[in-house]
């Protein structure tokens, strides 16, 4: 076990290169058992969800060859099963887009239901909706695997009831060598949408309108290996903006994609953060103590939800009253009650937070109770005078690389300490 203890109070400033996005790569590990043959990925992260993917195409019989730090080669030609158990899928919430990758090949998919960050109730029947749309039965039995079968998938309107990233990309993959025409109405817009479909394309797919709320999928017989490079991961950029700010230091965020940062960069600039764009760096200045301002978080081109907590810590330290609505998620502010404990003042109703600013956070013994509540934490580590000690670290580690020796180069006191494992003292009276 690990823990990081951040020294706060050091502005950050200089340059930090933005790693491949998570959530695409996610997806696109699993597409690769639709091209049966070998695909090259550029810009893979090295975070713990892509070691957890890994493991599972590996188990699966896939090949795994590593070309450079960032660049793999994956060889699915070898897969030799269609099942994949609990033991796998637990940590991993995108563990998911097997069963619509493995639909897609074998017509066949059996897969634990999957774990992931807890953020309320996390359904799947959007998902099921689909497979059964593109003729698929699906049942999750007693121990809560997931068995879709198909004796062969139609293309079929699917409209999705709610816009989902997770339930769009799974209807993507299952229906790209579907027989005939796929058309998703109501679609998720994010950027890894569209990550997917390029990589998809390159596959020899044919995917129209991501980025749309229609995507268009004409099945085909047969996809084949590409080489392909992973978008920037839009929310570790965003993490990094809002670092520089709260921290009131200056960092070029450098391998980004500008367009895809517009919602957090148009609320940066209402809190009075100087922001510069270029073709594929951003620059962020703080200007003195934030402006206050109200978020409402929604599925893209809206506020990203992963960016909400991050805020939470900027609009703690800012001049007046701000208001975070979650529109995406039920339960999304659990992380709040470790801010409070560093001097923060935000009271949560439902799905509401009003955060009142305070001049300054203070350190305390903190933990992460998700991912992007360990980047809020990280963040307010890096504001508040003195030590702060961040337990369960392994959630920070499921998607930003590097982490600790990005913010040390941009002037952060922080190390990672390892945490004796508690000894079972012997009974001895
Ligand atoms: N929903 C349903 N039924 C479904 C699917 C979703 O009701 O079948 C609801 C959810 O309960 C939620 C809303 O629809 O209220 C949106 O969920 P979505 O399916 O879009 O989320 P997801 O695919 O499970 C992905 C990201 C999350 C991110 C959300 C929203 C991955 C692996 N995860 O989750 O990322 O918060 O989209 O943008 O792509 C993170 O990176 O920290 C993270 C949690």
């Amino acid at each position: 076990m690990e823990k990081i203890v951040v020294n706060g109070g050091n502005p950050l400033r200089g340059e930090v290169e933005i790693s491949g996005a998570k959530n695409a790569v996610v997806a696109i590990l699993p597409a690769t058992i639709l091209a049966q043959d070998i695909c090259r990925i550029e810009n893979i992260p090295n975070i713990s969800d892509v070691t957890m993917m890994l493991t599972i195409l590996h188990k699966m019989g896939a090949g795994i060859k590593t070309i450079n730090k960032s660049t793999l080669e994956i060889d699915t030609t070898h897969i030799n099963s269609y099942v994949v158990s609990h033991d796998l899928t637990t940590h991993l919430r995108a563990s998911y887009y097997l069963i619509g990758a493995l639909l897609g090949r074998y017509n066949c998919a059996r897969v634990a239901m999957p774990g992931g960050c807890n953020f309320g109730v996390r359904p799947i029947d959007q998902h099921i909706k689909g497979f059964e749309l593109l003729g698929a039965s699906v049942s999750i039995e007693e121990n809560a695997m997931v068995d879709a079968r198909a004796e062969k998938l139609i293309g079929s309107p699917v409209y999705l009831d709610v816009v989902s990233v997770g339930a769009t990309i799974n209807v993507m993959l299952a229906a790209v060598k579907a027989r005939g025409l796929t058309v998703i109405e109501n679609a998720a817009k994010e950027p890894h949408i569209v990550d997917l479909a390029n990589f998809l394309n390159s596959m020899g797919a044919d995917v129209r309108g991501a980025g749309t709320d229609v995507i268009k999928i004409r099945g085909v017989e047969q996809l084949h290996g590409c080489t392909y490079s992973i978008i920037p991961d839009q929310i570790e950029a965003g993490t990094y903006m809002v670092a520089a700010a709260a921290t009131g230091g200056e960092v070029l965020i450098k391998n980004i994609i500008p367009k895809h940062l517009e919602s957090i960069s148009a609320k940066l600039l209402e809190c009075g953060v100087d922001i510069k764009e270029f073709d594929d760096s951003i620059l962020v200045k703080s200007n003195g103590r934030p402006l206050r301002c109200n978020i409402k978080t929604m599925p893209h081109p809206g506020f990203p939800t992963d960016m909400q907590t991050q805020m939470a810590v900027l609009l703690s330290l800012a001049d007046g009253t701000s208001i975070i609505s979650e529109g995406v998620w039920d339960n999304r502010f659990r992380y709040v009650d470790q801010l409070v404990r560093m001097g923060a003042s935000i009271k949560v109703d439902g799905k509401v937070a009003v955060i009142q600013g305070v001049e300054k956070l203070k350190s305390a013994p903190i933990k992460a109770d998700d991912l992007r509540a360990g980047a809020a934490m990280l963040i307010a580590g890096l504001v508040a005078k003195g030590a702060t000690e961040i337990e369960n670290v392994v959630y920070i580690d499921r998607g930003y690389e590097d982490v600790v020796e990005k913010l040390s180069f941009l002037g952060a006191d922080i190390s990672r300490v390892e945490v004796p494992t508690p000894q079972v003292v012997a009974n001895i009276s």
